[in-house]
């Protein structure tokens, strides 16, 4: 009886249990949430987690989706593993390792790591780091079930991505341990996977640890909603920002829904993270609801409204309450995570911070220096060379940041503007015109201390040349990982049509 208090006092206590459930949101912006100030919709799940755990002042992303995925489960910045959006369909023969979009082949994703570590790993939703191979399938990446889509985006309620000829595809996947191919679901995209997600929860075994990544489609576009939803949302004339907050509210309740489907059982062991992807989309009229007010540019820029993303921790696991200002990137979780899990990070270190004792137990951020990932090419989306977008850097009270436009866009970077607190104002509809030149020099450039200047109003750069030129001293020192990751490989529209019309895997590496 002794030597089994004791074995619990000293093993069950340090060893305990802590389930890991990770909610990445899409396109959710800065200023879309009530507790960064959005007036229109409220948010009181998200306003709740955040006043009751610790709120992430500083967390930051790549400027759109599949990078940002893509470092999230490997640990490495943007810059060394996926810097595009291209379609998961493409494929470039001569390169078997990172010929594909999405995660290079072999990488090790933070599933396996946790997987090899005894956690019980599943995901749910939006995959966006790969499809064309086995090697890519989520099952390789070390899950034990999926259901979700491999693009960026689908149809809400037909799960319709793209076409081949004349045919439109569907996307929607499910693997588990019977089966491993298109899901066949109806209904709205988010219940249908919020649904999955909860039922996951409620069937886990508490005294196994547990891994979750939940990443829903909402608030992404296209601004699809339940009717019963945005009629809630009826007095907001502007039918996108009516959508949007009809979209914020929703997911806003299932995650709620999720929280209290933990609440039982894993909630006291539970680590909850919840961040957004990237800024929220203010640029493709039709398609777009999204506010970073008063953050200047959103999803497709390096201004902060692009990349200093929503975030935030809760859980029984968590030791400290509050709010936290120290410097996180999205690929931060990894080692994080393998300190939880015990498990080795490998040569993720060299960019993943373990933020784990700082969760824990309080003390400073342990990280210093962030680099900001760009795609040299023109366009939004447009496959290109790699290059390194810029750098964060604190230094005691200041938090520098330099931007670095690209030379095969005249050094232009886009979305120089701030839209009003309700988005769309008006007077910045078509922030793709606003363009700011950041060269590199001290006279051209772009610096600013984004903690006394978050808007990026004061360009410090002529007045700081010394710390304008480190840091670009420091930017060119990054390595780059910028693959070819190929066209679009006609054998993937083949093999859809196989699966019945539904995209998925055509090539078997093994
Ligand atoms: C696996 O997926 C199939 C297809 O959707 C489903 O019928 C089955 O119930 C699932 N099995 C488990 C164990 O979840
Ligand atoms: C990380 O280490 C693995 C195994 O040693 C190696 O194959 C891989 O190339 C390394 N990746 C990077 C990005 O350094
Ligand atoms: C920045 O750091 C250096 C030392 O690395 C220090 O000398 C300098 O005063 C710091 N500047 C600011 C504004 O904090
Ligand atoms: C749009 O936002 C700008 C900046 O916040 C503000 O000056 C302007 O009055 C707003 N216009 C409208 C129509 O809301």
């Amino acid at each position: 009886m002794i030597a089994r208090v004791w074995w619990w006092l000293v093993v069950g206590r340090c060893a305990g249990v802590v389930h890991i459930v990770h909610v990445v949101v899409d396109d959710v912006g800065w200023g879309n949430v009530g507790f960064h100030g959005n007036s229109e919709v409220e948010t009181p799940t998200l306003d709740g987690l955040a006043r009751s755990g610790l709120e992430l002042e500083r967390l930051y992303a790549h400027k759109f989706c599949s990078p940002s995925r893509c470092a999230l489960q490997t640990g490495f910045a943007p810059i060394h593993v996926n810097v595009e959006n291209v379609d998961p369909s493409v494929r470039n023969p001569s390169d078997p390792e990172g010929g594909y979009q999405g995660i290079p082949v072999s990488m090790v994703g933070i599933g396996e790591k946790l997987r090899e570590k005894g956690y019980r790993t599943h995901a749910v939703g939006k995959w966006d780091v790969g499809m064309a191979t086995n090697k890519h399938h989520p099952r390789h990446r070390g899950f034990e079930s999926w259901l979700g889509y491999w693009h960026h985006s689908n149809d809400y309620w037909s799960y319709e991505e793209g076409s081949c000829g004349s045919t439109s595809m569907r996307d929607l996947w499910e693997y588990n341990a019977t089966h491993d191919g298109p899901a066949v679901r109806e209904g709205y995209e988010d219940e249908v996977l919020r649904a999955e997600a909860v039922r996951l929860v409620q069937m886990h075994d508490p005294r196994e640890p547990l891994f979750l990544l939940w990443a829903p489609h909402l608030t992404h576009a296209p601004l699809e909603v339940p009717r019963e939803v945005e009629r809630l949302f009826l007095s907001i004339d502007d039918v996108e920002r009516r959508r949007m907050a009809a979209m914020v509210s929703l997911l806003d309740t299932e995650i709620g829904t999720l929280v209290a489907a933990l609440q039982p059982s894993l909630w006291k062991d539970t680590l909850l993270v919840v961040h957004s992807d990237n800024g929220g989309e203010i640029i493709f009229a039709g398609s777009c609801g999204g506010s970073n007010w008063p953050l200047r540019g959103g999803k497709f820029s390096n201004f902060e409204g692009g990349i200093r993303v929503v975030g935030l921790v809760n859980g029984g696991a968590l030791g400290r309450r509050g709010k936290f200002d120290g410097l996180v990137g999205v690929w931060d979780w990894y080692a994080t995570y393998c300190a939880i899990a015990g498990a080795d990070p490998g040569n993720a270190t060299r960019d993943s911070t373990n933020l784990w004792p700082v969760l824990r137990m309080g003390g400073d951020a342990p990280r210093t220096e962030l680099v900001i990932g760009d795609s040299s090419a023109l366009g939004y989306n447009a496959q290109g060379q790699t290059l390194v977008g810029g750098l964060l850097w604190r230094n005691g009270t200041a938090l520098y940041k330099l931007l670095l436009g690209a030379a095969n866009k005249r050094y232009l970077i886009d979305q120089d503007v701030r839209a009003g607190p309700l988005f769309p104002n008006r007077s910045a509809l078509a922030p793709q015109l606003y363009f700011r030149r950041c060269g590199r020099t001290a006279e051209t450039g772009c610096l600013f201390d984004v903690i006394r200047d978050e808007t990026e109003d004061n360009n410090i750069a002529p007045q700081r040349p010394d710390i304008f030129y480190a840091m670009l001293r420091r930017a060119s020192e990054f390595r780059l990982y910028s693959p070819n990751r190929g066209d679009e490989d006609p054998m993937a529209c083949a093999r859809a049509r196989a699966y019945g019309n539904y995209w998925g895997p055509w090539i078997n590496l093994i």
